[in-house]
C-alpha cells in the first residue's frame, strides 16, 4: 500500500517523522528523557576501540556515528565495509566491540563479518531494522531499528532510523564513560526528540528540490561535498543518486577537492553541497567558491544562518536551524528528495532500481 503516493520511495520518505520518533523512543524514556535501553550490555564504557562494519547505505551511517562516537563519548571507532573487512586479516578489538549496521539483517557481507568477530570473542551489537533476521538473532546485543518494512530498493527511513539509534548508542556511551555530564546528556536527547518535528519541517523544501531534479536530469556527473559528519552524508547522497536516477554521482570530502576532483570541474558541472552552520562552515564555503569560480552549478542545502553567511550564486536550500547531532539526519531529507524526483523525471523504476536487489544475500 502506497498511502496514496506514486511510490513506496516517496511514501518511505515522507514517514520519516514517524519512524524516527519511534526509534527515537525506543532508546529514550519519555518520562525522564533518560537512555532506556541497557547500555551497560554494550561493553562500551571501558572499552578502548570499536569496529563498525557494514554495507551500502548502512555503512554510510556508521560513517557518521563514528563523527559521534569520537565527539560525544571519546570513544576509537574504524568503521569498515563487510565485504572488505572480512577477507583482511583485520586486528579485531582486545577490549572493544564491534558493531553491525544493516538494514535486512541478511548481508551476506556483513552477516559473515558478525560471525567472524563472535568466533574471535569480540562482543557484537547489531543495529537492524527486521528484528527476525540473522544479524538480529546472532549479535549478541540486537538494538533495533523501528522504521518499519522498508519496501523501495533505495534505503531511506532505514537509514535515518539508523542514524537515530546510533545517535542515542553514542551519546549513552559518552555517558558511561564519563565524557559527557548528565546535564550534557539531557541537552542532547532533547535535541534528539525535536528531530521528528525538524523533518515536519525540512519537507518543505520539497517543491525547490523538484526544481533542482528537473536540471539534474541534464546532466551524466554530479559532485556531492561534505565536511565532518557531512562528508559520509555527500557519499550517501551520491549513492541515491547513483542507485535510482542511474546518474554518475561521486561523494566527496570538500578538503579533498583539491587533491584531484576539482578538475572535474567545469562550466555548469552541479555541485552539491551540505553544510549547515557550524565550526567547519567557512571552510567548507571557502571550498564552494573555488568550484564555483570554476563554473560549478552549486546547489547549498545549509541553515538560516550559513545561508546569510554564504554570499550569492548558488542555489541555496535552506533547512531548519538545528542542534549539530540533529543536523546530518535532517539534512538526509533534501537528499533523498532529490535522487527521488530526478529519477521520477528520467523515468526509472524507482523502487525496483535495475540490476539491485534489496537484500544482498550473495557476497
Ligand atoms: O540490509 P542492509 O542494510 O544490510 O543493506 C545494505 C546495503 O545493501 C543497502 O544499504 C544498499 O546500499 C541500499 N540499496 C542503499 O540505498
Amino acid at each position: 500500500d502506497k498511502a496514496g503516493r506514486r511510490h513506496f520511495m516517496e511514501k518511505e520518505i515522507h514517514e520519516q517523522p514517524e519512524s524516527v520518533a519511534r526509534t527515537l523512543s525506543q532508546y529514550i524514556s519519555a518520562v525522564d528523557e533518560g537512555f532506556t535501553f541497557p547500555a551497560g550490555e554494550l561493553g562500551l564504557k571501558n572499552a578502548d576501540r570499536l569496529i563498525a562494519v557494514a554495507c551500502g547505505t548502512a555503512f554510510y551511517a556508521g560513517a557518521t556515528a563514528k563523527y559521534w562516537f569520537e565527539r560525544y563519548a571519546r570513544l576509537a571507532v574504524e568503521v569498515d565495509i563487510a565485504s572488505e573487512f572480512r577477507y583482511r586479516q583485520p586486528a579485531l578489538p582486545q577490549n572493544g566491540a564491534a558493531l553491525f549496521v544493516s538494514q535486512s539483517g541478511e548481508t551476506a557481507d556483513t552477516l559473515a563479518a558478525l560471525r567472524h568477530c563472535k568466533e574471535n570473542g569480540v562482543r557484537t551489537i547489531g543495529v537492524v531494522n527486521v528484528p527476525e533476521s540473522s544479524i538480529a538473532r546472532e549479535a549478541d546485543v540486537h538494538l533495533r531499528t523501528l522504521a518499519g518494512p522498508e519496501i523501495g530498493v533505495a534505503s531511506t527511513k532505514a537509514y535515518t532510523a539508523q542514524l537515530s539509534a546510533l545517535a542515542c548508542i553514542a551519546l549513552a556511551a559518552g555517558a558511561s564513560r564519563g565524557v559527557m555530564t548528565a546535564e550534557e546528556t539531557a541537552d542532547k536527547v532533547r535535541h534528539l526528540l525535536e528531530i521528528p518535528r525538524l523533518i515536519n519541517e525540512v519537507m518543505q523544501v520539497e517543491p525547490k528540490i523538484e526544481e533542482l531534479a528537473r536540471a539534474l536530469t541534464r546532466h551524466k556527473d554530479v559532485l556531492y561535498l561534505g565536511r565532518g559528519q557531512f562528508f559520509p552524508l555527500a557519499m550517501e547522497g551520491a549513492l541515491k543518486l547513483k542507485e535510482i536516477a542511474y546518474i554518475h554521482a561521486e561523494g566527496y570530502a570538500a578538503g579533498e577537492l583539491k587533491h584531484g576532483p576539482i578538475a572535474l570541474i567545469e562550466e555548469g558541472t552541479p555541485v552539491i553541497v551540505t553544510a549547515p552552520w557550524d565550526e567547519l562552515f567557512e571552510k567548507t564555503i571557502s571550498n564552494v567558491q573555488e568550484v564555483a569560480a570554476r563554473g560549478a552549478d552549486v546547489t547549498l542545502i545549509t541553515d538560516a544562518k550559513g545561508a546569510g553567511l554564504a554570499g550569492d550564486g548558488y542555489n541555496v536550500v535552506v533547512m531548519p536551524t538545528c542542534d549539530p547531532i540533529a543536523q546530518p539526519i535532517v539534512a538526509a531529507i533534501p537528499l533523498q528528495l532529490l535522487a527521488y524526483h530526478t529519477a521520477v523525471f528520467m523515468g526509472t523504476d524507482v523502487d525496483q532500481p535495475r540490476n539491485l536487489a534489496k537484500s544482498v544475500t550473495v557476497e
